[in-house]
């Protein structure tokens, strides 16, 4: 006879992949539903753990859940790391904000008065104190500062990593995919199905397509800077992630869109603003360029909860430009929420309900 697993996840990226890990470990019978593992949005993500470089205006309650996850991060990739027995590529250099041009600095400056004012560590340097910490930066740069606790994962590391875990502590995968949420057989199911949530719960999650190049450094040695930076070149925004093995990432676009082709107006201008930044890129090779869909929502912020009128139907989705940072935080409170039935305070922000007419609501 069939055993009705207690929990089922719909999405195998780093978010269903942790909450499976997390669930598992507390002796929950787990199956996690994805007909292609790990190859959405996290496997072209760069992996930036930015909680204060992406804090954004007006987004405050979703900085603190950032702030909150990040915070988790160092014990994650420990534990992470002795449960899969790999390195996952988690770095704690710290980030480098840089604008290139006054008008580039004037609007960087403005958004790191704002991060301060919520007590966020970010620390203006001065264009030599930069170079100092980065010789590679471009002399041109007017100004910057230093997120030091803003930090970065391989997600190419990390994805294999949580499904090693995930599947030693007893969960189970299954390679196909769910049309519908009433063909998943279990007590609790988690959609972390990133984009697909929408067609599954209608949940407003819309893709918000981003280009990302992948770079490696002459003769497989490490790239020549050491710090994530987050760089304003002439109006253009851009990050470079260096990883040990000599690649750097180059991302993102950010496009009201739901298509993955790469474009070569987009591969332009992410280059452009790149070399301008860091002028060695130029030399490095260009071994990649890809899309990925991060699955957005009306206001920018996740979507983790029960889901109004379906009981037994948690939600874990929406983490848009932040999928990554948030995964141990996200995995954390929905476990305790299921292990428990109790929604820890944290995610009262963050609740389905924001998005469902209180008409529609029904009892859980
Ligand atoms: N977190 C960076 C991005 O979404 O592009």
């Amino acid at each position: 006879m069939l055993t009705r697993p207690d929990v089922a996840i719909v999405g195998a990226g780093p978010v269903g992949l942790a909450i499976a890990w997390r669930c598992a470990r507390r002796g929950l019978r787990v199956v996690v539903h994805d007909p292609a593992p790990g190859s959405g949005a996290a496997h072209v993500a760069a992996g930036m753990l930015a909680p204060v470089a992406e804090a954004y205006f007006g987004e405050h309650e979703l900085t603190a859940l950032l702030v909150e996850s990040a915070a988790r991060w160092p014990a994650f990739a420990a534990e992470l790391a002795g449960a899969a027995g790999t390195d996952i590529g988690y770095r704690t250099d710290g980030t480098l904000v840089v604008g290139l041009t006054a008008d580039d600095l004037a609007e960087a400056r403005r958004l790191w008065a704002y991060q301060q004012g919520l007590g966020l560590p970010i620390t203006p340097l001065r264009p030599s104190e930069l170079r100092d910490r980065e010789p590679a930066l471009t002399p041109r740069v007017r100004g910057g500062a230093l997120a030091p606790g803003d930090h970065q994962v391989d997600p190419r590391r990390l994805l294999p990593a949580l499904r090693a875990a995930a599947e030693r502590a007893g969960a189970a995968l299954r390679p196909a995919p769910v049309a519908r949420l009433s063909d998943v057989f279990a007590r609790v199911t988690v959609v972390a199905a990133g984009c697909g949530a929408a067609a599954l719960t209608g949940l407003p999650v819309r893709p918000v397509k981003g280009q990302v190049l992948r770079l490696r450094a002459p003769g497989r040695g490490a790239p020549g800077f050491r710090h994530v930076i987050r760089g304003y070149a002439d109006g253009e925004s851009v990050y470079l992630v260096p990883r040990d093995g000599g690649e750097v990432v180059v991302g993102a676009t950010v496009e009201e869109r739901g298509d993955t082709e790469v474009t070569a107006g987009a591969v332009l201008r992410l280059l452009r603003a790149a070399v301008e930044l860091v002028p060695e890129l130029a030399e490095y090779d260009l071994v990649e360029a890809s899309a990925g869909l991060r699955p957005g929502t009306p206001d920018n912020a996740p979507i983790i909860g029960p889901l109004p009128g379906r009981p037994g139907v948690l939600a874990a989705t929406g983490h848009h430009r932040h999928g990554i940072v948030l995964t141990p935080v996200t995995a954390d409170l929905v476990t305790e929420l299921i292990v428990t039935g109790e929604p820890d305070p944290l995610l009262a922000p963050f609740g389905p309900d924001r998005f469902v007419p209180e008409k529609e609501r029904g009892w859980n």
